[in-house]
């Protein structure tokens, strides 16, 4: 393990939207060195002749990457590992693609063997790519969060995730009960939360395959203690919507449904969140609860365009999520490509006129989104999201000319802020050149053999 790593480092320290001058939002040391503790927090991060000298690093205690940029790990928001099989699934939106792909994916997962080997492939390929920490869904299945707890720990991952609660509108074979689904959501917190750096979220999959008694269920659990996520999905698709308005007619929207038991609050996270209304922006708002925006997803099931400028202005709490499988890459970068692209079709659309508080989705603020943005909308930022001293040692070491491309165009960048750009829109795994998970090399040439 080394003590320290050298190279380009870059992170957020607040939000860019909120400052006049984004340059008060970030910290970057062109020639930078970031300093750990042995047990793998963040110990200091300077100019690399201070640093070194004030702590009497010796050469070969530091690993260099001069020429690489040096972040902190991404934080995807909003992801379901037992779809990593359907990825790139033909034709359908969110209520057929459910029933002809994901049900049939998600009911092998009744299998442990299988469950394990699908964890080991996706734990990979979120570090491949960059991200060190994920909200996850499981399956309906218990032993299916058993399996992706067991091989995160060996990793030392950061992972948040839960067992799916459905109990109605889906295959047989993937139905739990209220009474089912609080045994094992029961004993899957007791085995697992807090343990390591695993955590549980209560995960009702949405309000059209839990009956009212379950998401009373999932209230008490999330209500049980301080310290539990609630992780759902909201309003992502009319037709969705408006299924939901019959099965509980007495709502005053979507978001509310889930508010009437209780399940919006601080360390809820809401997925999609497409089609809410202003009372419902406001609701969220007030209960400092959190939404996931997943544009891979939205455009590839033909969902919508999320509002970001309204997320904005209401000061939502907001992560950025692949939503594997519906989304279409586990690459972060690929995903901030994807926003930027829904925020350029929502200026034109909503906002013909530009305005003043209108949002950009800035380079700045895209990568706020997937590291410290994201590690507030899940009440991590004590512990994720920036090189703050005290914090956990996850960070990803970028070689900004991993191809051809990156290459020939880096040339033709002047700022910081160009750089990002260009690696938001033209980046993938490939410029992924090392993962650092609690200051272990755990990924890249010359890993630690033990992973
Ligand atoms: N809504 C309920 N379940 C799902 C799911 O698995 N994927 C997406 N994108 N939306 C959902
Ligand atoms: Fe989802």
């Amino acid at each position: 393990k080394p003590k320290a790593v050298r190279g380009s480092i870059f992170f957020l320290t607040d939000d860019p939207g909120s400052k006049s001058d984004p340059q008060d939002c970030y910290e970057y040391y062109e020639d930078g060195i970031l300093v750990l503790r042995d047990d793998g927090h963040i110990l200091d991060v300077g100019p690399s002749t201070q640093t070194k000298a004030k702590h009497k690093l010796l050469a070969n205690e530091i690993a260099d990457y001069s020429g690489r940029l040096v972040i902190p790990g991404f934080i995807d928001t909003h992801i379901h590992y037992p779809q990593a099989e359907i990825i790139a699934a033909y034709g359908e939106q969110l209520v057929h693609w459910l029933e002809k792909y994901a049900y049939p994916a998600e009911s092998r997962f009744a299998d442990r063997s299988y469950a394990q080997a699908v964890s080991r492939f996706f734990l990979h390929e979120l570090l491949r790519n960059g991200t060190t920490t994920a909200l996850i869904f499981g399956s309906v299945h218990k032993i299916s969060i058993d399996a992706l707890f067991s091989e995160a720990e060996k990793l030392n991952l950061r992972i948040i995730g839960g067992k799916v609660m459905m109990d109605r509108n889906a295959p047989e074979n993937l139905l739990d009960t209220p009474e089912t689904t609080n045994a094992d959501n029961e004993a899957l917190i007791a085995t697992w939360h807090n343990k390591g750096r695993i955590q549980y979220a209560i995960t009702p999959r949405f309000a059209i395959t839990s009956s009212p008694a379950q998401l009373s269920v999932a209230a008490r659990l999330y209500h049980a203690r301080d310290d539990l996520y609630l992780h759902t999905h909201v309003a992502e698709n009319l037709h969705e919507i408006a299924l939901t308005q019959q099965l509980y007619p007495s709502a005053k929207s979507y978001l509310h449904v889930y508010d009437d038991f209780g399940l919006v609050g601080s360390r809820s996270l809401f997925a999609h969140g497409i089609h809410l209304t202003e009372d419902e922006f406001n609701l969220l708002a007030e209960k400092q609860a959190a939404l996931s925006f997943c544009p891979t997803s939205n455009l590839f099931l033909g969902s919508g365009l999320f509002n970001f400028n309204k997320a904005y202005q209401k000061n939502i709490l907001l992560g950025i999520g692949t939503d594997i499988g519906a989304g279409t890459s586990f690459s972060m970068f690929q995903t901030m490509n994807e926003a930027y692209k829904v925020v350029q079709l929502l200026r034109s659309t909503h906002q013909p006129i530009q305005s003043e508080n209108e949002a950009h989705l800035t380079p700045f603020k895209a990568f706020y989104l997937t590291t410290l943005g994201a590690a507030r909308a899940l009440y991590l930022d004590n512990k994720l999201g920036s090189f703050q001293p005290g914090k956990e040692g996850d960070f990803i070491i970028l070689n900004l000319e991993a191809t051809p491309l990156l290459q020939f165009r880096m040339l033709h960048t002047q700022s910081l802020s160009e750089r990002l750009f260009v690696l938001m829109m033209l980046a993938d795994d490939r410029v992924v050149e090392a993962v650092y998970i609690m200051g272990r090399h755990c990924y890249g040439h010359g890993a630690d053999a033990s992973y």
